[in-house]
C-alpha cells in the first residue's frame, strides 16, 4: 500500500475549551440539599480505564450479553443497517465495540464521540494502525449539553451507534430528548443502533454494579480524585463509601457515594458539610421494559425496525429508523 493511503484519525475538541458552564454545574450539584455529581465526571483517564475494567467482570452482564446478540446476529444486523455508513460512536471509549462491526458495516468514515479526549485519541491512534485506510474523526465533546457534529463529519447515512445501555444513564424524559437530537441530526437513510439493558431481579442486577473485586466501587470514588482536579476542592476518597441498589419503584440502579463520617470538604468559592451517612447521587441506570422504551424512539421520531434480544431476555438492541 503507498504510504499515502495510511491515514492519521484527526481530533477535534470541545472539551478542553469551550466548557464553562461546566465548573458552575458541578458547583451547583454539590451545594444542592440532594447532592449530585454529573457522571460525566467519572471518564477521566483513569476512570475510563476502570470502566473497561467493569466491562469484563462477571457481574457485569451487560457489555457481555449485548456482545452475544452482536455476534449471534451478525449477518441480519449487517442487512438490516447497511454498508458503508457513517458510522459515530457514541461514548466510544475503548471503541472495541464499534471496531467488531467495522467487517461486517465496511463503514465511510468512523467518528467516535467521548467527553474524555485523551482517552478517546489513544484509541484511536491504535486503531488506525488496525485499519490504516479508514477515515477516523475523534471528537472530544460531552455529547449530553450539545451533539455537536462539526463539517468534517459526513452527514449522509449517519448510523449513530449508542451500545452499553448507556441511555439507561438518562431519566426517561431526558433520553426522549436525547434521541430526538440524535434525530434531528439523521437524514432519511440514516438509523440508530442502540443497546437497552432490560427490568430483572435486583439479585442480577444489583452485583452488576457492586461487584465482589470493588471494581465498580474504585470506578465511583474515582469521581473524587477527578472532581477534586476539576474544582480544586478536597474530598478524600477514604471518607466515602460506593453504594448501589435498585430501585424498583424508577426502575433504575441508583449509585451514591455515602460519607462514612461527618466530614467539611472545601472549594474555592464554596465549601460543604455532610453529615456520616449523608450521599451523594453519582448515577442512575435506567433497566427498561421494551415496550416503554419504544414508545420514548417513537416519542423521538423513530421507528424501531428490528429488536434482537439474547435468549434470557436480559437486554435488547434496537435498530431504528426515522419515523
Ligand atoms: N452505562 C453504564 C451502565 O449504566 C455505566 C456504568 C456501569 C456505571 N457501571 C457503572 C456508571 C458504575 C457508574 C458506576 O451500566
Amino acid at each position: 500500500m503507498p504510504s499515502s493511503a495510511v491515514r492519521s484519525p484527526r481530533l477535534l475538541d470541545r472539551v478542553a475549551a469551550g466548557q464553562p458552564g461546566a465548573r458552575d454545574e458541578l458547583d451547583r450539584s454539590l451545594r444542592a440539599a440532594n447532592a449530585s455529581i454529573p457522571p460525566k465526571h467519572f471518564y477521566d483517564p483513569l476512570g475510563s480505564a476502570l470502566f473497561t475494567a467493569i466491562c469484563e467482570l462477571p457481574e457485569y452482564y451487560p457489555t457481555r450479553t449485548e456482545a452475544s446478540i452482536f455476534e449471534s446476529r451478525r449477518a441480519e444486523i449487517a442487512e438490516a443497517v447497511g454498508g458503508g455508513p457513517t458510522l459515530i460512536d457514541l461514548g466510544a471509549g475503548d471503541c472495541a465495540k464499534a471496531a467488531r462491526l467495522f467487517d461486517s458495516l465496511s463503514p465511510t468514515q468512523y467518528v467516535a464521540v467521548d467527553i474524555s479526549t485523551d482517552f478517546v485519541a489513544q484509541s484511536l491512534t491504535h486503531l488506525q494502525r488496525v485499519h490504516p485506510t479508514l477515515d477516523m474523526i475523534g471528537l472530544g465533546v460531552d455529547f449530553t449539553r450539545e451533539l455537536w457534529m462539526p463539517e468534517a463529519v459526513r452527514s449522509d447515512r449517519r448510523v449513530f451507534f449508542y451500545p452499553g445501555s448507556s441511555i439507561g444513564n438518562f431519566t426517561p424524559p431526558e433520553a426522549t430528548a436525547f434521541l430526538a437530537r440524535i434525530r434531528s441530526e439523521t437524514d432519511a437513510r440514516g438509523s440508530l443502533l442502540i443497546g437497552v439493558d432490560l427490568a430483572k431481579s435486583a439479585s442480577i442486577v444489583e452485583p452488576a454494579y457492586d461487584d465482589a473485586l470493588g471494581v465498580t466501587a474504585a470506578f465511583n470514588l474515582n469521581v473524587l480524585n477527578h472532581v477534586n482536579r476539576q474544582l480544586g476542592s478536597d474530598f478524600s476518597v477514604a471518607d466515602w463509601r460506593h453504594v448501589a441498589f435498585l430501585n424498583e419503584a424508577d426502575s433504575r440502579i441508583e449509585m451514591h457515594l455515602e460519607a462514612r463520617r461527618t466530614v467539611s470538604v472545601r472549594w474555592p468559592g464554596s465549601q460543604r458539610r455532610f453529615e456520616a451517612g449523608e450521599r451523594i447521587h453519582t448515577e442512575h441506570s435506567h433497566k427498561y421494559g421494551l415496550s416503554l422504551f419504544e414508545s420514548l424512539l417513537v416519542e423521538a421520531g423513530f421507528s424501531p425496525a428490528s429488536i434482537w434480544t439474547d435468549p434470557k431476555g436480559w437486554y435488547a438492541l434496537i435498530h431504528a429508523l426515522p419515523a
